[in-house]
């Protein structure tokens, strides 16, 4: 798939046929996350797994967006490392460019995913620290469902001139 017919594809994905995925389809996809930009190359990210069944259901009693995950394959956590990001100043930028190459390398190998924020939710980071027994210096910045897509969704037509502002505002 041509990266432009990716980006254009890409949806939010909220249900699953339940099926796993391939480990190398998953190796594919944390390679991808790991290619994208960080400010000052520090690469602070870091991906938590979670492919049991039970534990993704957990994940639904701290997080009440993640409904999806009761038939996703698994579930990435995506996580700012802040003993190298120390002034926390890059962490949730250079986690959303992980995140985007997440979704968009799902998109490429024909599954779907969906980006469940938690980063900007106090209640829902606390619910992910306590679950995974995070250490107080892992930053849980969002949980990307991923799995077998069970619903095909159309690509909206998004471009607005006017919010494209040429030479001056
Ligand atoms: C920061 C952020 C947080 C999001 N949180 C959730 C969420 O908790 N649950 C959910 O189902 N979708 C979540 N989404 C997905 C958005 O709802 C979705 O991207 C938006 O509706 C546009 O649809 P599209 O992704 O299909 O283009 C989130 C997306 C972003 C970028």
């Amino acid at each position: 798939m041509q990266l432009l017919d990716a980006i254009n594809k890409r949806r939010s994905i909220r249900q699953f046929t339940g099926q796993p995925i391939t480990d190398e389809q998953l190796q594919t996809i944390l390679n991808a996350a790991m290619m994208a930009p960080t400010g000052r190359n520090i690469q602070e990210w870091e991906f938590l797994v979670i492919k049991d069944k039970e534990t993704l259901l957990k994940i639904i009693e701290v997080h009440p967006y993640t409904q999806m995950l009761t038939e996703a394959a698994c579930a990435i956590i995506v996580c700012g490392n802040m003993q190298k990001d120390d002034a926390e100043s890059f962490w949730i930028g250079d986690c959303g460019a992980a995140s985007q190459n997440i979704l968009l390398t799902a998109t490429d190998l024909g599954l779907g995913s969906c980006w469940c924020g938690v980063q900007n939710s106090k209640e829902r980071t606390d619910g992910i620290r306590k679950l995974f027994n995070l250490p107080s210096h892992i930053m849980p910045f969002n949980v990307i469902a991923i799995g077998r897509p069970a619903e095909t969704r159309e690509t909206p037509q998004r471009f607005d001139s006017e919010k494209v502002h040429y030479e001056k505002w």
